[in-house]
């Protein structure tokens, strides 16, 4: 295999090296890299320094002696990572033989050898048979058949990336119910419904090991959804983790949306507004994305630290932190068109929301759309003193 070498952070990995003429694709190269997800890495950097800090003053512990497994190497980098810049002990894992040579080589270039064990197994394997204070997953595609296995796994944070948005945000609706076992709905907040239908399924799988999670931050950016979660053991804790999935109900006429807590709940057949007919997504999360005392921990891990995507990172997070806690969002350019009115600066019509006595927000799944209790008749109103 020939190699380039990359630096990330503070650490420097070989990768395959792909010619801009080669017919070989990211994802086919015999050992995957994609620089496309540095500022995902840089940002699970920074979260699980946050995290690791926290827990080693709660329980007295030095920060080597909290265990890491990247579950899914490849050539090793995310794990190398946190290894070189956090301090953790970590565990490498891919099943290809390829991986696993190229993550011995990549260990020995940053002298991690002390720091890091190396593993070639099928994840799933690895993690029914291991637990780890952090477990990270970041497959190919859906996650879902790995969450059994990383929820026995992880005993006090889970991490996880997905990539299949089609399922996840309603564009491929059978394949969604298939794995997630929700209804999603191809609606104009579909990127936050994917990330609410993905936590809720964790929420399932973690209950099933009588463990509970406590999301600390979460972010769907471009083609992914990353969520970072606190994981406590606890029949108790896990019964009301449970309490925040629910339903979400639509209507696709005056854009109006309702929540309903609960897996067995009467959810109305009518639009509580215009008595359209409703479309309903989940069983799904309802309760919080993330935790704004975490997410000003991870800015200033961000702050502290010289990383390529760093700005990026920090408008992401900060973004999230001052996120309203409701369950959807309303994307401006949608609501402007409805009424036939040209659309005004988000400053201008959140502080009219404001003035109004509502709560309001930006939101950081999209430039043009805002978070409020208003509701869709108060904020149209809003929005037609502006014509
Ligand atoms: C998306 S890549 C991982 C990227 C890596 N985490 C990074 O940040 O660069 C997925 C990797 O998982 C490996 N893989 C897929 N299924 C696996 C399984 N069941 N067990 C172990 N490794 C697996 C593949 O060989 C591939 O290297
Ligand atoms: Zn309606």
């Amino acid at each position: 295999m020939k190699t380039r070498t990359i630096i990330e952070g503070a650490t420097c990995v070989l990768v395959p090296l792909i010619l801009e003429d080669q017919p070989v694709s990211i994802s086919s190269a015999s050992v995957f890299y994609n620089p496309e997800m540095e500022l995902n890495r840089d940002l699970s950097v920074a979260a699980i320094a946050a995290f690791s800090e926290i827990m080693a003053s709660r329980k007295n512990l030095n920060i080597s002696d909290i265990t890491y497994v990247d579950a899914f190497s490849a050539s090793g980098i995310r794990g190398l990572r946190i290894a070189k810049e956090v301090g953790l002990t970590v565990t490498l894992n891919d099943w290809s033989k390829e991986a696993y040579e190229l993550m011995k080589i990549n260990t020995k270039l940053n002298s991690l050898k002390d720091k890091v064990n190396i593993c070639l197994e099928n994840a799933n394997l690895l993690l029914h048979k291991n637990k780890y204070h952090i477990v990270d997953i970041d497959p190919f595609g859906s996650p879902t058949i790995y969450l059994d296995a990383a929820s026995t796994s992880a005993i006090s944070m889970l991490a996880v990336t997905a990539t299949d948005t089609a399922p996840l945000c309603g564009a491929h609706l059978n394949s969604g119910i298939r794995k997630y076992g929700a209804v999603p709905l191809n609606v104009e907040y579909h990127s936050e419904m994917g990330l609410r239908i993905l936590l809720g399924r964790i929420a399932r799988d973690l209950a099933r090991h009588e463990k509970s999670m406590y999301p600390l931050f979460s972010h769907a950016t471009r083609h992914y959804l990353r969520v970072y979660l606190e994981v406590q053991k606890g029949v108790n804790k896990s019964d009301n983790c449970l309490k925040n999935l629910g339903f979400i109900s639509h209507c696709k006429k005056c854009f109006s949306r309702s929540v309903h807590y609960g897996l067995a709940v009467h959810i109305p057949e009518k639009c509580k507004i215009c008595g359209h007919n409703n479309n309903v997504a989940g069983p799904l999360w309802l309760g919080n994305l993330h935790d704004k005392d975490f997410c000003d921990s991870v800015l200033m891990q961000l702050s502290d630290r010289e990383l390529g995507k760093k700005e990026q990172a920090m408008k992401i997070v900060r973004l999230c932190k001052n996120e309203l806690d409701v369950p959807t969002f309303y994307d401006q350019h949608v609501l402007s068109k409805k009424l036939g009115i040209s659309a005004i600066p988000m400053e201008n019509l959140l502080k009219e929301l404001e003035t109004n006595g509502f709560k309001a927000s930006r939101t950081h799944f999209s430039g043009t759309s805002f978070k409020t209790n208003a509701e869709i008749e108060e904020i149209l109103d809003t929005l037609r003193r502006f014509r």
